[in-house]
């Protein structure tokens, strides 16, 4: 069933409820008020009565009095226990002697036949005198007003009930459309049609809710953005080789090259199926990297090994290049992170310093404003301005580059670690990457 629908059935049963108990108090409390006012207002009347016969010399006109009066009442001797006087017929008062008991005065109501009869007495002065003024009101009379105000009161619930209704159809609605529009939004994000979402005016958790929604989609967006780049330049750099290769090997096959050419094509061969297998290789550490990362097994490292280690691996490319490679590490700094990674992150880095410097690298690792921090620079000619936006996304590459991986792995791996890195320029006049790790 739809929310709104639910909303509405629960607000009018709640409201059906309140009213059904308020109704039922009301109806059960209404006779009784309206016989207490009967009587109130039978003894005011009466009271007038007595005192105007009491002044007129007892009872002895009253039977005129009385009978002037458009009342139902008795005039009765206490000390005879005998009706003096009635203005009902005779039948009437003969079937109210029987049926009641005129001597006792604690009886409020009097019946007879199938009427009741709601009565107030009043006592002639001197009280010697035991004479008593006994007015009557039926009940049918009350009965009938009891049923009037019912009636008003079942209408005022009724223009209530409605008028509620009313208004929680407009809540309720105002509610709903928030939601049912967000649906169609999630129905597009499901479709992929990312550039047709549009906001939703709402408030409270529901605007929380769209906010999520909408960042959620644009996450979304991002992230099958770089997907498809990805796969995009993956199949475009495992091709290069790769065509290269099938040249190569055909040319062998169909023996269109002389010997010379030939040993060649396989040295290009050779070369290509390592770049193929580098590529490969990277790809595959980057999306466990991404996908794994319960792969990445945290522990105390000590940083002045893990550069040792990182200064030993370059040592080939810092001797065929003769570049100068040095470090300063502040003593006993550790850092928590997966020593195997963290050094093939600075490892990567190292190269790249190595490979763009045009004599030296430096490798810098000090505490500052309780940050660890670890530095990668070289005096070469630097990072292009156009290229520093993107240079740590997948497969970019500038002058020089190799695969375009190196930097998205590390990283990759330095942000696993809880750090940060980025890439300015060095005082050497080359390229400083920069990370940062809280201690
Ligand atoms: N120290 C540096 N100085 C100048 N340019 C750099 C430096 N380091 C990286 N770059 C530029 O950034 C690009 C991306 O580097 P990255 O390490 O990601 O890929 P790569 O070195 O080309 O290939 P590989 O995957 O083998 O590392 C490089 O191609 C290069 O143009
Ligand atoms: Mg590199």
């Amino acid at each position: 069933m739809k929310l709104q629908h639910q909303l509405n059935i629960a607000f009018t049963t709640l409201l059906l409820v309140i009213m059904g108990v308020a109704g039922y108090v009301i109806y059960s409390l209404i006779l009784d008020l309206l016989i207490q006012d009967e009587q109130r207002q039978l003894r005011q009347y009466g009271e007038i009565l007595v005192n105007v016969m009491n002044e007129e010399d007892g009872t002895s006109q009253y039977a005129e009095l009385l009978q002037d009066q458009d009342l139902q009442l008795f005039l009765y001797d206490r000390n005879q226990d005998a009706v003096l006087f009635s203005t009902m017929s005779n039948q009437i008062v003969k079937g109210l002697w029987e049926n009641n008991d005129f001597a006792d005065d604690s009886e409020s109501l009097w019946e007879y036949g199938d009427s009741n009869f709601v009565t107030s007495r009043i006592l002639f002065y001197p009280q010697g005198t035991g004479i008593e003024l006994i007015l009557l009101t039926p009940m049918n009379d009350i009965q009938a007003v009891q049923r009037n105000f019912i009636a008003r009161l079942l209408l005022v619930f009724l223009i209530g009930a409605a008028v509620a209704v009313l208004i929680s159809t407009f809540l309720t609605n105002k509610l709903v459309t928030p939601l049912s529009q967000l649906k169609w939004q999630l129905k597009k994000i499901e479709k992929r049609q990312f550039d047709d979402i549009e906001r939703i005016s709402a408030t409270g958790e529901i605007k929380e809710v769209e906010q999520s929604v909408y960042e959620m989609a644009e996450e979304l967006k991002r992230y099958m953005h770089t997907q498809q780049t990805f796969f995009q330049n993956a199949s475009h750099e495992l091709k290069t080789p790769l065509m290269t290769i099938q040249g190569y090997a055909e040319g062998i096959r169909d023996q269109i090259f002389d010997e010379k050419d030939q040993e060649k094509g396989l040295e290009v061969m050779v070369t290509e199926v390592n770049r193929l297998k580098k590529i490969i290789n990277e790809m595959i550490v980057l999306a466990k990297l991404d996908s794994e990362p319960s792969a990445y097994k945290r522990t105390q490292v000590k940083l002045s090994s893990v550069i040792n280690q990182v200064e030993e691996r370059a040592l080939p490319l810092v001797n065929e290049k003769e570049i100068d490679l040095r470090h300063h590490v502040e003593a006993d700094i550790t850092l928590m992170a997966d020593e195997e990674k963290l050094l093939r992150a600075l490892l990567n880095l190292t190269i790249n310093g190595i490979r763009h410097a045009k004599s030296q690298v430096i490798i810098n690792v000090y505490n500052r404003n309780q940050m660890t921090i670890i530095t990668v620079e070289d005096d070469g000619d630097g990072v292009p301005e156009d290229l520093i936006p993107h240079i740590f996304h997948r497969f970019v590459k500038g002058k020089n580059g190799e695969t375009g991986l190196g930097l998205a792995i590390a990283r990759a791996i330095i942000e696993q670690s809880g750090g940060k890195i980025e890439v300015t320029d060095s005082e050497l006049g080359g390229a400083k990457f920069e990370m940062t790790f809280p201690e």
